[in-house]
């Protein structure tokens, strides 16, 4: 693979579809829910087995035991941090679990403050600390696309510890000022767990440039990276002081000596460890980490602009209403539209190869990437409305 393209052309474009071989198959606008596969992600995959098949246990420490560094220091420059400072975890509900068990939630700083359009796993995960002493305060939005950042700021006061906070709404894909948040928790003494699962890949990130204490997110999604290769950034400062509760034998400075009782903990990022890496999916990932990383985030982010921008263009002038932001600066890397008959239509476009979802009191999901064109949004636009034409004429 050439190591220096990026995705302008017409060729580029080709060359990185000759990578994804989903994308000769089928109209793949589905990467908000499961990126396509990178064909190199089989030949990592064979690389683990025959690992595994031929080195058997000493494969631990020929590669399998650093191979949750190595992976999340493949990351760091996706998410604008230093090396060594994430950490691999199966999935965001641990990742956030670990970070939410460094605190306590004692009166009186012990509230947790989210906005109702959150991931629903965010809440369900913090609900479970109501027993640890923590109140969960919802702030409510004002409409079903955006936050309510006034709102949110003003809920963040000194009873405050966390502050869930999705960068890219997963119903919406509005880019949430992160920026500002991050700012008033600080001013007041609380820390952000930023969930970047809808934006890494996509959406350019600069954890460091937004002071961010804490960011979480996964590989399903624009990262191409496949289920089990979750991810959890820590601010070193912070990395260097927390102790979570929730920790497993990987998190010892010494794993091996095999010690009971208290842990001591190792350094960062492996402090943040709970068992077992999750190795097989740690080496699938990588395909898509190397390939994100030599286009650049930069280069992704204009040609999604592109593609973004026509679908929204073909939408509004086929008369459907759009859940998502219209202006570029507020949107992610999906498009939300609101046709009639939403669910069903949905089905009938995976049926006819146009792979998108549907999300309840949202819409059509529709989200390109960089082995997109525009053509395909073409096709997509055209094969909706025939489905919707059709829906109108067979019920009316
Ligand atoms: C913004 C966001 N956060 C979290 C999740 C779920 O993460 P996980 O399944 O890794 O816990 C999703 C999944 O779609 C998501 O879109």
């Amino acid at each position: 693979m050439t190591l220096t393209r990026g995705i302008g052309s017409v060729a580029e474009i080709e060359h990185w579809r000759s990578e994804f071989p989903i994308v000769d198959t089928c109209t793949y606008l589905v990467s908000h829910s499961l990126g396509a596969m990178p064909r190199k992600t089989a030949d990592y995959l064979q690389e683990f087995a025959d690992m595994w098949s031929t080195r058997g246990v000493r494969a631990w420490h020929e590669g399998w035991w650093e191979v949750g560094r190595e992976t999340g220091n493949l990351l760091a420059p996706i998410l604008g941090v230093e090396k060594n400072a994430i950490s691999m975890h199966q999935n965001v509900t641990v990742a956030q679990a670990v970070i939410a068990s460094c605190f306590s939630y004692e009166h009186p700083r012990h509230k947790i403050v989210m906005t109702d359009l959150e991931f629903p796993s965010n809440h369900y995960l913090f609900e479970g600390f109501r027993r640890y002493g923590a109140e969960i305060v919802y702030v409510p939005s004002s409409d079903p696309i955006r936050i309510d950042l006034q709102r949110l700021l003003d809920a963040i006061d000194e009873r405050t510890v966390l502050v869930p906070l999705s960068y890219v709404l997963f119903k919406s894909a509005a880019i949430t000022d992160a920026r500002a948040v991050i700012d008033k928790a600080h001013h007041v003494g609380a820390h952000v767990i930023l969930d970047v699962y809808q934006g890494a890949g996509a959406v350019p990130i600069d954890l460091n440039g937004w002071d961010a204490d804490f960011a979480v997110g996964g590989s399903v999604k624009w990262l191409c990276g496949g289920p089990g290769a979750g991810y959890l950034y820590v601010r070193p400062d912070l990395a260097s002081t927390l102790q979570p509760g929730f920790v497993g034998w990987a998190a010892h400075e010494r794993p091996f000596d095999f010690e009971t009782g208290a842990i001591r903990y190792a350094g960062a990022p492996e402090r943040f460890q709970s068992g077992t890496p999750n190795v097989p999916s740690l080496y699938a990932a990588r395909a898509g980490y190397e390939i994100v990383g030599t286009i650049g985030v930069g280069a992704i982010r204009e040609h999604s602009l592109r593609l973004t921008r026509r679908l929204i263009d073909g939408a509004r002038a086929a008369g459907y209403r759009l859940n998502t932001p219209a202006d570029d600066h507020e949107r992610g890397g999906a498009v939300i539209v609101d046709a009639p008959g939403g669910r069903a239509v949905a089905d009938e476009l995976i049926r006819r190869n146009v792979i998108v979802d549907y999300r309840p009191n949202a819409g059509i999901r529709i989200a390109p990437h960089f082995y997109n064109t525009e053509e395909e949004i073409d096709r997509a636009i055209a094969t909706l409305g025939e489905i919707v034409g059709e829906l109108a004429a067979s019920n009316g």
